[in-house]
């Protein structure tokens, strides 16, 4: 953590969920928002329950966005969801870039680019996702994946794209595998980031949020919290459970 940005703590709930669900996991986390002291905390929930956190969230301090969204404004495009819409429903936050979108849907770093400038021109705050997969980190090649994924982005959006924008590094290996990258491995591609985003702008670099993702638990969000490149976490399975994502915020606070 570092004095000069605000933790950000943000859950990535993925397929999960039921409008009854929601509603006392909502409950739960508006109550203990108190405790999140400077932190920020949102959720980023599936594109039809949006209408259900804007109804619960928007007199809270605590925001709300999408998981995914189209590079394209409107027209024949069956099954997406624009940036615009997520905007009419009150998101401040798009995950892009997601490792799931990138390995199963196919997304490479040219649409996750394009994802980022389309959410960035409608105001929204995209979290870019980018991390090594762990055949990739055994082959010596992690910060080559992580530049070749940022680099991708910062072509597209520019270093003042970058600023309206969230990274999250997110180890594939380590995501929903209860296998955490240790603070200090965690640490070390948080600081390549935060270089090669001060390579193209050295303020940007100082005030943007680079979060870590994968296995974030109560348990050891304080340990990789405390490292000074991260500023704070994307939760994908502890989100899920009031008492677990109440108590990472509160680390981050
Ligand atoms: P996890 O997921 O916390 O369940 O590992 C993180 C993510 O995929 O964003």
């Amino acid at each position: 953590m570092n004095p000069y940005r605000t933790p950000l703590v943000a859950g990535n709930w993925k397929l999960n969920g039921s409008l009854a669900a929601n509603a006392a996991l909502l409950a739960e986390i508006v109550k203990g928002a108190p405790s999140f002291g400077r932190a920020q905390a949102a959720v980023c929930v599936p594109f039809p329950y949006l209408a259900q956190v804007q109804a619960a969230l928007a007199a809270t301090p605590i925001a709300w966005g999408a998981q995914n969204v189209s590079d394209q404004a409107s027209g024949a495009f069956t099954g997406e969801v624009s940036c615009d819409m997520l905007r009419e429903f009150g998101c401040r936050y798009v995950i892009v870039g997601h490792s799931e979108r990138r390995a199963i849907y196919g997304e490479g770093d040219g649409a996750v680019a394009a994802k980022a400038k389309a959410a960035i021109a409608a105001g929204l705050c995209p979290i870019v996702c980018v991390g090594e997969t762990l055949a990739e980190r055994e082959s010596g090649v992690t910060a080559d994946v992580v530049r070749r994924q940022l680099a991708a982005v910062i072509d597209a959006v520019g270093a003042q794209g970058i600023a309206k924008s969230v990274i999250a590094y997110e180890p594939v290996w380590a995501i929903g595998t209860g296998k955490t990258a240790t603070p200090d491995q965690a640490q070390e591609v948080h600081a390549l980031i935060r270089t090669q985003v001060a390579d193209a702008d050295a303020g940007v670099a100082r005030g943007v949020q680079v979060l870590y993702g994968g296995s974030v638990k109560a348990g050891n969000a304080r340990d990789l919290f405390a490292q000074s490149d991260i500023d704070g976490g994307l939760i994908g399975g502890a989100s899920l459970v009031a008492a677990d994502f109440l108590a990472i915020c509160a680390a981050a606070s």
